[in-house]
């Protein structure tokens, strides 16, 4: 008796483990405006060949529903923007669509989330007065046969919620949704559920063509945009544009809500004026995307926070209408051969992130001037250093924007820095026989930039930073080592106790 009791509770304290560990994940959006598409009996093989675990489908299709039964695959399921107003008007319209088109197929089909519409502030028909109560009245008919913790209600937005997202830390929502914004918040915050978000780096660049660069777009930046509230550094645009959402979501004090990219991707072709619609562009957005998402890094303002994303899409959609692009941000082409290649693992051969300065970004750790050493060790240290040391001391000449403040121990501090980034960011190059101690916090303020072994010292220059902190990425290497150790061993100790009866 008590040896089963133990295994249930192993098998239990297991299973929540799976889910604490389970990291953040990538999905596909299976958008089907075409003529042309397989069979969704084909589409399941398709998906399970290339080890896709999470899809997003916009409605509730019997044929999709049925054929992802007994796979494992977890899918996203919608109503449509078109739909909202019976779903919104009564409660019976939606016990019924639950019970007849979802039920039946449950759980043998794994729907984890309902998208009660799609960026309806982009609709024109007033569609989001209607979204909150059709997600109360889902909700409702979720909790009336207990699946309301098992199926999430949420509601996806494209980038346009916001009035403005650079820097990311000035992030808002455009104030004219407000009224359909703060109830849907609550909604969320209540619930648990995800603000979803559909983010596209791709028109930001296509849009902006002088102040966007395509490497930003692509994760292949090898100089950083800083944030000069918050100091924080976005080496892609990916990050900024999510951390515009977490703040705006903090200005109006939602802390916990979390964030789902709901969309993502890249165009392989495009009209000829869409430049950067190209296979290769579209194979290294997403390549790296994988890369960074399944790497569990977080973004600069949540670091280490997961986040699901969904690559849009799986086909090519041949009926969509606009430009050239439109039809062309599948991975697969109708025929189901690839468009390019991707690893959905994230662990296959990936671009290297370009290497413009010659360092990859390293930036984990700083050198500056111990406030225990002498007057004397710190002037010798630092002649040195402007010196036989190569360090370029300009910065803190006066009127230079590492002068102020103008001490001993700020102007040692800059020159060891440099000295220690530029030679390898070794212990021993920032020894400065005792006067210099390595931290992992940025000590930039104001204007005055300390580089990290990645900078671009032109780039970096003339950005301005104050003096906050920006997280460690060895602090990160180190805690996710923690955690995933901590994961492996309960799970592997608890798994030695289930069996031993
Ligand atoms: C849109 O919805 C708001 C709030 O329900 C309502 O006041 C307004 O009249 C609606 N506008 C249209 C054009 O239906
Ligand atoms: C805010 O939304 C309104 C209505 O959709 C739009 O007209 C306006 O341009 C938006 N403002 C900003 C700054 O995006
Ligand atoms: C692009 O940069 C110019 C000059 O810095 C600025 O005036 C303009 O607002 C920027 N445009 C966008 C879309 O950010
Ligand atoms: C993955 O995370 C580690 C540690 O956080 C970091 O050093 C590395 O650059 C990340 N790789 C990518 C592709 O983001
Ligand atoms: C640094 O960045 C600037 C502007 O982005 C670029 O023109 C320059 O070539 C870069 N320098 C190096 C060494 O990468
Ligand atoms: C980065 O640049 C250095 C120096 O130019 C070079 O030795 C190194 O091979 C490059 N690394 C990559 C990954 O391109
Ligand atoms: C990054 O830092 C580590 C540890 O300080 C060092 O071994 C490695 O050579 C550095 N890599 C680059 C490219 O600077
Ligand atoms: C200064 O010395 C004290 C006592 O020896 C030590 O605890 C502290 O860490 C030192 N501070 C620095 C910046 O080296
Ligand atoms: C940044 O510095 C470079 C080189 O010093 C200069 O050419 C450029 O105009 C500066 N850019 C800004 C925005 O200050």
């Amino acid at each position: 008796m008590a040896t089963r009791f133990k295994l249930i509770f192993a098998i239990s304290l297991l299973l929540r483990l799976l889910v604490f560990c389970r990291g953040s994940t990538i999905g596909v959006c299976y958008g089907r405006n075409a003529d042309d598409l397989p069979t969704p009996d084909k589409v399941v093989q398709l998906v399970q060949q290339h080890n896709i675990k999470y899809l997003r489908i916009y409605d509730s299709n019997i044929q999709v529903l049925k054929a992802f039964a007994n796979t494992g695959i977890e899918l996203m399921i919608g109503i449509s923007n078109y739909d909202l107003l019976p779903f919104s008007q009564f409660q019976s319209n939606a016990d019924t669509w639950l019970k007849n088109s979802i039920l039946p197929y449950y759980p043998a089909t794994r729907i984890t989330y309902i998208t009660v519409g799609a960026e309806v502030t982009e609709s024109p028909n007033n569609a989001s007065a209607m979204v909150v109560p059709a997600m109360q009245n889902v909700l409702t008919a979720l909790k009336k046969i207990g699946l309301h913790k098992k199926i999430k209600v949420s509601t996806t937005h494209s980038l346009g919620v916001l009035s403005r997202s650079f820097p990311p830390s000035a992030g808002a929502f455009n104030s004219s949704h407000a009224s359909f914004l703060k109830p849907l918040l609550e909604f969320l915050a209540e619930n648990q559920s995800p603000f979803m978000i559909d983010i596209y780096p791709y028109y930001a660049y296509r849009d902006s063509l002088t102040n966007v660069s395509l490497d930003y777009a692509l994760f292949k930046s090898s100089s950083e945009v800083i944030d000069p509230n918050t100091g924080l550094l976005y080496t892609n645009m990916f990050d900024a544009q999510i951390d515009a959402l977490y703040f705006a979501l903090m200005a109006l004090n939602f802390r916990t809500i979390k964030i789902m990219v709901t969309e993502t991707g890249w165009p392989s072709k495009g009209s000829p004026k869409e430049t950067a619609a190209t296979a290769d562009n579209a194979q290294t957005y997403n390549t790296n995307l994988i890369r960074h998402v399944i790497n569990n890094s977080g973004t600069p303002a949540k670091p280490e926070e997961e986040l699901d994303v969904y690559i849009f899409s799986l086909f090519n959609e041949n009926r969509k209408p606009g430009l050239a692009s439109e039809r062309n941000w599948g991975l697969f082409y109708p025929d189901q051969t690839s468009v390019y290649n991707l690893d959905f693992t994230g662990r296959g051969v990936v671009d290297v992130p370009t290497n413009a300065s010659g360092t990859t970004f390293n930036g984990t750790s700083w050198c500056i001037a111990s406030s225990n050493a002498s007057q004397l060790d710190l002037q010798s240290a630092l002649d040195w250093a402007c010196g036989s040391g190569n360090v370029d001391c300009s910065p803190i000449q006066p009127s230079q924007p590492c002068f102020e403040p103008d001490t001993l121990l700020s102007h040692a501090s800059y020159a060891f820095n440099c000295y220690y980034q530029q030679n390898g960011a070794t212990d021993i190059a920032c020894s400065f026989g005792g006067a210099g101690v390595k931290v992992d916090k940025d000590p930039s303020y104001d204007k005055c930039l300390y580089m990290t072994a990645g900078t671009n010292k032109t780039a970096a220059r003339n950005m301005t930073a104050s003096a906050t902190t920006s997280s460690s990425t060895e602090n990160k290497v180190f805690s996710w080592f923690i955690n995933s150790f901590l994961c492996v061993t309960l799970v592997s100790y608890i798994l030695g106790t289930g069996n031993v009866k």
